[in-house]
């Protein structure tokens, strides 16, 4: 089932939850990869019935060419989820739809978590993204919502995000999905060609070796292998290579016993932004 007016997804969500069926959520912006259809079969696994949102949303971009580049694919989208499940319930609401008073982003305090990283580089971003859940939590009211974890910052800023709407919601985080290259699977790299896509491996390579000499070498002495091996290839462009640990995402340099940490990067092929991250400890 295909539904565009929050009337008549809120029409159909009431029929469900009168029987006792939990409800799941996988919010996206659509360009459906596998990554996002393993989010779905996640969501399947504990729920009876799992709405995707697909809406591309304007207040978390802060590049409006990135916008408009962003890949569109509706039609495509619904039908390959409907092949994986023909229970979903697609929600494709239009932009007046969901910001009825206005395109603009609510302020939220995350803390620290939201402060580097992605938080520096996208000026507003995480603000648009906090607007875009909270509204689609009080449409859905999902019993359980899920989220990737190549996008760790948002899935850390969802999580207090409900800390701080009291919004009854479980928040439930996946492991990223990869190309076999390991190249982290993203909606963006549907606008790369066969040999950017080879490129952009140096991103999960490069975290691989934060990985492996995490427990071996100093986070400055990773941090400058990995700045050596962007230095020689000049078709990406490093934007940020950092530790942090779980908990406060601050980028630090310092190792504290029995913390967890996790490396994040970020680099520019071709116009295209992409991130990564993985747990190096
Ligand atoms: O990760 C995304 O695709 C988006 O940030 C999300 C969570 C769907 C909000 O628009």
């Amino acid at each position: 089932m295909q539904i565009k007016t929050v009337e008549a997804l809120k029409d159909a969500l009431n029929l469900l939850t009168q029987k006792n069926q939990i409800i799941g959520l996988v919010p996206t912006m659509g360009a459906l990869h596998d990554g996002h259809l393993a989010l779905v079969e996640h969501a399947y696994k504990d729920c009876d019935y799992v709405v995707v949102s697909i809406f591309v949303n304007p207040t978390q971009f802060n590049n409006s060419s990135d916008l408009q580049k962003y890949p569109r694919n509706l039609e495509a989208d619904v039908s390959l989820l409907h092949q994986q499940n023909s229970k979903t319930i697609v929600f494709t609401p239009s932009i007046e739809e969901i910001y009825k008073e206005g395109v603009v982003a609510e302020t939220f305090d995350f803390g620290s978590i939201t402060k580097f990283m992605e938080g520096e580089f996208r000026q507003g971003h995480f603000d648009g993204v906090g607007t875009i859940i909270k509204h689609l939590f009080n449409i859905v009211q999902p019993h359980k919502a899920y989220f990737g974890e190549k996008d760790y910052q948002q899935l850390s800023l969802i999580k207090k995000l409900v800390e701080i709407t009291k919004q009854p919601v479980e928040i439930i985080g996946s492991p990223t999905y990869r190309e076999t290259s390991g190249l982290a699977k993203s909606s963006r790299n549907k606008r790369l060609d066969e040999q950017q896509l080879e490129v952009a491996t140096l991103l999960h390579r490069s975290l691989l070796y934060a990985k492996n000499n995490f427990n071996k070498l100093s986070i400055s002495e990773i941090k400058e292998k990995v700045k050596g091996l962007f230095d020689q290839e000049k078709r990406l462009d490093l934007e940020y290579f950092e530790f942090a640990a779980v908990d406060d995402l601050i980028p630090t340099e310092d190792k504290v016993e029995n913390k967890k940490y996790r490396a994040f990067i970020a680099a520019v092929i071709n116009d295209v932004r992409l991130i990564d991250n993985i747990s190096v400890n």
